[in-house]
């Protein structure tokens, strides 16, 4: 029987029957291609019949070896692999391109052969003197990484099986692997899928750690990390903002260790250092005598991250004011002010809102409410908040103050970055007893404005009556 054509979507795998401008389940446009194999997902090898032999099945006990690893020494990166590369697993590592990912694997290499491991590093973007200027710049070029710019994943494998004991090999990139046992060009999801694959069954059989990079493609034209993420045991993705310096890599899936780890870089001008306090990083230049800004105790993985929120309430000259976020949800922006505005008579319907987060940081944590609460209430108020305090609490639609996760961590950190007084919710539970640390349990917003505003000016407030 001849096989119906099938469509492909670039970006997340999907088939789909006809060719359609967007795909459904990803939401992309302009990624679904015509594919004459039947490779996608759901498909099977066109293998001869197998009458199957049996298995054996055992039991949920018995004795668990622990997996041997092998650091880094990159202290960073250790932390997001759970404690090192485990031998034999495939990571994938993803990103934007230009964010940084060649980067850190060149240090990588060189940090592991530092300790005698071997190590092999396959290019297929860049020549060998792209890579050598690189390892020039980072002041590595005596390391004994063994390079090889190819593309082909046959003559990757059969280069490698001729090498004994490898540790540690890198692809860059699988999206310009291509494998001769498929068609498609490279950079499709047939390809991309078929080679790392390859590549898999190779690190499996032969015990060798391999990482894949893949860069992050919003557009869709070639296929994206995504279509091999279920293949791999562990998924690692380097992001960050170029116009800041600060990187973080995070890990989305990991068979062998902890998942919501990161590891914050610092991109330099002689490659990634590993930031260990990234409190301190995004806290540098920190407006303390000006209203509008409060520091906040945020939670990445199991790490703490003290960052500042800025904001600025200016009187508005167009019809639909201005709501201007960077680093967080609009949407959440949006549920405080109309908190504010129906609890606390804080109507700032004639007002341009500015929200930032410091330092170009991305955040979803929901205890950040409370610090955003109190930065608008102090930018509107033009009161300064004192600079030892720390904002913790999500708010609720009624407009209490309800504790977060993880509160003891946040505020040890932020007790050791000198901060004397934390503003809680009234219900927040195992409050940590600190040296010259005090807290304020507040019930709702109303208490928190009377805090920065003080009670009798807040009977006075100008702006209330403008805008009744
Ligand atoms: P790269 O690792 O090539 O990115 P990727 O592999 O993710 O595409 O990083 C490229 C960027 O990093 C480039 O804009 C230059 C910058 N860079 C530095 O700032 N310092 C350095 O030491 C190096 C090697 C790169
Ligand atoms: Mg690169």
């Amino acid at each position: 029987m001849k096989d119906k054509p099938q469509f492909l979507c670039n970006n997340c795998g999907a088939i789909h029957t006809k060719w359609a401008g967007k795909c459904d389940s990803c939401n992309n446009w302009n990624c679904i291609e015509e594919s004459s194999a039947v490779t996608g997902i759901g498909s099977r090898p066109n293998l001869k019949i197998n009458i199957g032999k049996e298995i054996s099945l055992t039991s949920l006990c018995g004795d668990i070896e622990e997996l041997p690893r092998f650091k880094t020494n990159i202290t960073e990166l250790d932390r997001v692999t759970g404690g090192g590369f485990v031998p034999g697993s495939a990571i994938l590592l993803g990103g934007d391109p230009g964010i940084g990912k060649s980067t850190l694997l060149t240090q990588t290499c060189d940090a592991l052969n530092k300790q005698n491991f071997t190590v092999i590093y396959v290019s297929g973007e860049e020549s060998i003197a792209q890579i050598r200027l690189r390892s020039q710049r980072l002041n590595i070029l005596k390391s004994n990484v063994r390079l090889a710019a190819e593309t082909n994943v046959e003559n990757i494998i059969a280069t490698l099986s001729k090498i004994d004991n490898i540790d540690l090999v890198i692809i860059d990139s699988i999206q310009t692997l291509w494998s001769d046992l498929v068609e498609s060009a490279p950079g499709t999801v047939t390809q991309v899928r078929a080679s790392v694959q390859e590549m898999i069954r190779f690190a499996k059989n032969t015990n060798t750690t391999t990482i894949l990079v893949g860069h992050v493609t919003k557009e869709g034209q070639i296929a994206g990390p995504r279509v091999v993420e279920h293949m791999v045991d562990t998924v690692l993705y380097f992001e960050g903002d170029k116009s800041h310096h600060y990187r973080i890599l995070r890990t989305i899936k990991n068979r062998f260790g902890p998942t919501d780890e990161i590891g914050v870089f610092e991109m330099t001008s002689i490659g990634l250092q590993p930031v260990e306090n990234p409190s301190l990083m995004f806290l540098n230049y920190r407006t303390e005598n000006a209203p509008g800004a409060a520091v906040f105790a945020g939670i990445e993985g199991s790490r703490p991250i003290l960052v500042e929120v800025q904001t600025l309430v200016a009187p508005s000259s167009l019809g639909m004011p201005r709501r201007s976020v960077v680093g967080w949800d609009t949407n959440r922006l949006s549920m405080i002010l109309a908190v504010l505005s129906s609890y606390c008579n804080m109507r700032l319907n004639n007002h341009d809102i500015y929200l930032n987060i410091a330092g170009g940081y991305k955040t979803n944590d929901p205890g950040l409410d409370l610090a955003a609460a109190a930065a608008l209430i102090s930018s509107v108020s033009s009161k300064t908040l004192p600079a030892e305090n720390i904002y913790i609490g999500e708010v609720s639609l009624s407009g209490t103050i309800r504790p977060t996760s993880l509160l003891p961590q946040r505020i040890k950190e932020a007790h050791k970055l000198g901060f004397k007084h934390a503003i809680v919710s009234e219900n927040s539970k195992d409050l940590p007893k600190l040296e010259n640390f005090r807290y304020s349990k507040y019930k709702d917003l109303n208490e928190l404005m009377k805090d920065i505003i003080g009670h009798e000016n807040l009977k006075q407030q100008n702006y209330r009556k403008e805008n009744r």
